[in-house]
C-alpha cells in the first residue's frame, strides 16, 4: 500500500501532495517545501494548529495537481498521534477528494518525547489506516481508497523501506479485523465467519482447526453451547495455529467472537442491541494478529483461539437461572443470559491453558458495558494478578496509541459471583464494577497467573470513526497485540 519514492516531492507527479507544518517551527529543510509552508503561514484561515488545514492549486516549481498543508500543533508539544491523525486525515481527505494518487512528504522532526518513534512510522501508520472504506455493501463505490501511496523523505531522502513494508503489512491486519467486524451478523453468522478466518489464515503458515458443537459436546465445553443454544446456527471454535521453526515462549490469545449479540432471554433494548454485530470483535483482532504475526514471521509461538457463538433468544435458548458444567467442570449459574461473554471464554480459557500449556494467555473481548462507563469509548480495561504483563500491554498501549488502562482485580469481589446453586454465577449480585467482576469471573477459568484479559467493548467499533477510521469497526487492539508480542 505505501510506495516509498526517493524523490523530492515538487519532482513526483501525483494529484495531491501533502505537507506537514508545526505552529511555530519550520520542520522541512526542502527550499520548495519550507516555502510553500511558509506560504501557508501567511493566511489568515491557516494557522498550523492541530487540524487546520489549506489546500493550494497551481503552485509554479511543483509536479502535483495541489498541495494540502496539514497543520501540528507546536513543534514542542508534538507527539506519533498526533502525525499518525494528520496524516490520516489527509489521506481520508484525498478520497473524499475522489483524487487517485496521493504523496505524503515526512518531515524528518525528532520528537520532543525520546521514546517516540522517528516520524516516518507514525505518518505512514496513519495514512495506511485511513486508506480504507468499508464498501462491500454498495453499489456505487464512490470514493476509493488509493491504490498506493508515495511517501517521500524531505529533500528526497527516503530512506525507509523496510518499516513501509512492515507498517503496510501490520496496517493490512488492522484492515482485516476491521472487515470482520463491520460486516453485518446476516453474513457472519458462527459458521461462515469461521470458514473466513480459516480461509484468511491457511494462506500463511497457519494450523487451523474448527472445533464443532459435536466435539464441544463430547469434550464438555457445555458454557458455550448454553449460549449458543437459542440460535439455529450452532457454535463453532477456531484455533489458529503460528509455529515459527525455532521458539522460546508460547502465546495463547483468546478472543471473544459473539456474532450478534442480542442478550438471548434477557433481551437488550433496542438502544442497547443496535451494534452487537461488533461483538466478535475481540475474536477478528486475535485472528488478525495471527494472521500477521506469521506473515512478519514473529519469534514466539502464537495459538489463537477463538469461541463463536451467536447470542439469540428462541424456544431452544438458555435460561435464567439454568446451570451448565463447563470445560473446566466448575458449574455455573446463568443468572444473565446476556453475561455471555465470559461464559464462551471460560471454556476457551480453560481448554486452551490445559491443551497448550502455554506461557501466557491474553484474551480480547468486548465484554461489559461497565467498562465503556468507567473508562469510555476510547480507552480499553486491562486486567491481570500480573503486574508486570499488565504494564507490557500499558506501554504497547501508548506506543500504539492503541490506550489501555490497567484496572485492578480485588479478591473480596469474588464474593459478589457466590452462587446458591452453583459453583458460581455468570453476573454481580451488585450493580457496580461490572467490568471488574465479569474480570473476576474469568480468573476462575484460568490456573496460571500469567494471563491478562483487556475488555475492549469501547474502542473496537466506532459510530462516528475518527481521524484514521471511518465508522464501524476500529480493529483496535491488532496494533496493541503485534507491539507486545514483538517483545516477546
Ligand atoms: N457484549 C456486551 C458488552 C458490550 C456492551 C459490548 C456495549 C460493547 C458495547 C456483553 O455481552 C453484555 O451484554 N454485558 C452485559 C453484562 C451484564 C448483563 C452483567 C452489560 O455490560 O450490560
Ligand atoms: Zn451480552
Ligand atoms: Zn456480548
Amino acid at each position: 500500500m505505501l510506495k516509498i519514492s526517493r524523490k523530492e516531492i515538487s519532482a513526483i507527479k501525483t494529484d495531491m501532495a501533502v505537507l506537514f507544518a508545526c505552529e511555530d517551527k519550520s520542520l522541512y529543510k526542502g527550499a520548495e517545501t519550507a516555502a510553500i509552508v511558509a506560504r501557508a503561514m501567511t493566511y489568515p484561515e491557516f494557522d498550523g494548529k492541530t487540524e487546520s488545514e489549506l489546500i493550494f492549486y497551481d503552485i509554479s516549481d511543483i509536479s502535483a495537481g495541489r498541495v494540502l498543508v496539514c497543520g501540528l500543533g507546536k513543534a514542542g508539544e508534538l507527539d506519533s498521534e498526533i502525525l499518525r491523525a494528520a496524516a490520516g486525515r489527509a489521506v481520508k481527505k484525498g478520497i473524499g477528494m475522489k483524487l487517485s494518487s496521493i504523496a505524503i512528504c515526512v518531515p524528518e522532526v525528532a520528537l520532543p518525547d525520546p521514546e517516540e518513534l522517528p516520524s516516518a512510522g507514525p505518518v505512514m501508520e496513519g495514512a495506511c489506516l485511513a486508506n480504507h472504506c468499508f464498501d462491500q455493501y454498495l453499489e456505487k463505490k464512490e470514493q476509493k481508497p488509493f491504490k498506493q501511496i508515495i511517501v517521500c523523505g524531505d529533500s528526497g531522502a527516503g530512506v525507509f523501506d523496510d518499516l513501509a513494508s512492515r507498517i503496510s503489512t501490520i496496517c493490512k491486519g488492522t484492515l482485516l479485523a476491521r472487515e470482520w467486524v463491520s460486516m453485518p451478523s446476516n453474513d457472519k453468522r458462527p459458521d461462515r465467519f469461521a470458514r473466513s478466518i480459516v480461509k484468511a489464515a491457511e494462506k500463511e503458515e497457519i494450523e487451523a482447526v474448527v472445533i464443532d458443537d459435536r466435539d464441544m459436546k463430547k469434550s464438555g465445553m457445555h458454557a458455550i453451547l448454553a449460549v449458543g443454544a437459542g440460535s439455529s446456527r450452532k457454535p463453532k471454535m477456531v484455533v489458529l495455529e503460528y509455529r515459527p521453526k525455532a521458539f522460546n515462549k508460547s502465546v495463547v490469545l483468546v478472543g471473544k467472537g459473539v456474532t450478534f449479540d442480542s442478550g438471548g432471554i434477557n433481551l437488550k433494548s433496542a438502544s442497547g442491541i443496535s451494534d452487537m454485530k461488533m461483538d466478535m470483535a475481540g475474536a477478528a483482532a486475535v485472528a488478525a494478529t495471527v494472521i500477521t504475526a506469521a506473515r512478519l514471521g514473529y519469534g514466539c509461538r502464537i495459538i489463537g483461539v477463538m469461541p463463536i457463538v451467536e447470542n439469540m433468544p428462541s424456544g431452544d435458548a438458555t435460561r435464567p437461572g439454568d446451570i451448565v458444567k463447563t470445560y473446566s467442570k466448575k458449574t455455573v449459574e446463568i443468572d444473565n443470559t446476556d453475561a455471555e461473554g465470559r461464559l464462551i471464554l471460560a471454556d476457551a480459557l480453560s481448554y486452551a491453558e490445559k491443551l497448550y500449556e502455554p506461557d501466557m494467555i491474553i484474551d480480547m473481548a468486548t465484554l461489559t458495558g461497565a467498562c465503556m462507563v468507567a473508562l469510555g469509548d476510547k480507552i480499553a480495561g486491562v486486567f491481570s494478578p500480573d503486574d508486570d504483563l499488565s504494564a507490557g500491554i500499558v506501554d504497547s498501549a501508548k506506543r500504539t496509541h492503541e490506550r489501555c488502562w490497567n484496572m485492578p482485580l480485588p479478591e473480596d469481589y469474588k464474593k459478589l459471583l457466590k452462587s446458591d446453586f452453583a459453583d458460581i454465577k455468570n453476573v454481580s449480585s451488585v450493580r457496580w464494577g461490572g467490568a471488574i467482576t465479569a474480570a473476576l469471573f474469568l480468573s476462575e477459568f484460568v490456573k496460571t497467573e500469567n494471563w491478562c484479559h483487556i475488555d475492549i467493548a469501547g474502542p473496537a467499533y466506532s459510530e462516528k470513526g475518527a481521524a484514521y477510521a471511518g465508522p464501524g469497526g476500529t480493529g483496535f487492539g491488532v496494533r496493541l497485540l503485534l507491539d507486545f508480542l514483538e517483545g516477546v
